[in-house]
């Protein structure tokens, strides 16, 4: 079984450093694991050409057939965006448009499992909306949401690295609940991997 992992980040930081965590967890459970870095990518924006609801494919030439490709034989999709403004970024925005043409070729994406991080500067800083954002993408894809399920009283279910903390800022590789929730999304996942096979 395979994950593929995509950082919606235009560097490798923060929200880098949680999927990283995540994935660790998948291979560490025997799920063949891979990180796409979205801007390594060519991926031009949607024309609204509406040519894939007849063909089923997408008519522009860059890297999406590829991408495309991997995530038909793939098992499982951890997306991972910082909050831009309380959504996710114009670069994840722009893939998840371009995968239109997946839906269209009768639901190629349904029944994958879906994991979602995110990060913001800012407590409430937009790591909520920007995850939701991400899971109606992949609700109307069909796929399956797997959460974080740590402890109820004191873990959330949603992956959300912040820099903020009561007294300044840290990176967000220091924020030990967010890679605690990472490391969880990343067993979660395999779990129900294991147990859908
Ligand atoms: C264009 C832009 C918009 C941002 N908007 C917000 C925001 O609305 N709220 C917030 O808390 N942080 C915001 N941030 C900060 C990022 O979410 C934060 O630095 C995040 O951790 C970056 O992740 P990275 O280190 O993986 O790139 C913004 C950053 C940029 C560059």
């Amino acid at each position: 079984m395979k994950v593929i992992g995509i950082l919606g980040s235009p560097v490798k930081r923060g929200t880098h450093f949680l999927l990283k965590k995540s994935l660790k967890v998948l291979s560490e459970k025997n799920i063949e694991t891979e990180l796409l870095h979205i801007i390594d990518y060519d991926i031009k924006f949607c024309t609204g050409c509406n040519k894939c609801l007849r063909k089923g494919k997408c008519v522009l030439d860059d890297d999406m057939e590829k991408i495309g490709d991997k995530l038909i034989k793939a098992d499982g999709i951890l997306m991972a965006s910082p909050s831009y403004f309380g959504t996710p970024t114009a670069q994840i925005k722009k893939f998840m448009d371009r995968t239109r043409y997946l839906k269209m070729d009768d639901q190629r994406l349904k029944d994958k499992i879906l994991g979602v991080i995110s990060s913001s500067g800012l407590n409430q800083g937009g790591g909520q909306s920007t995850t939701e954002d991400i899971y109606r993408f992949g609700l109307m894809h069909g796929m399956l949401i797997i959460v974080p399920c740590g402890a109820p009283q004191t873990e959330a279910n949603m992956v959300i690295g912040t820099a903020e903390k009561t007294d300044g800022w840290r990176p967000i590789k220091k924020d030990k609940k967010a890679e605690k929730l990472a490391k969880n999304l990343g067993d979660r996942m395999a779990d129900v991997m294991n147990k859908l096979k």
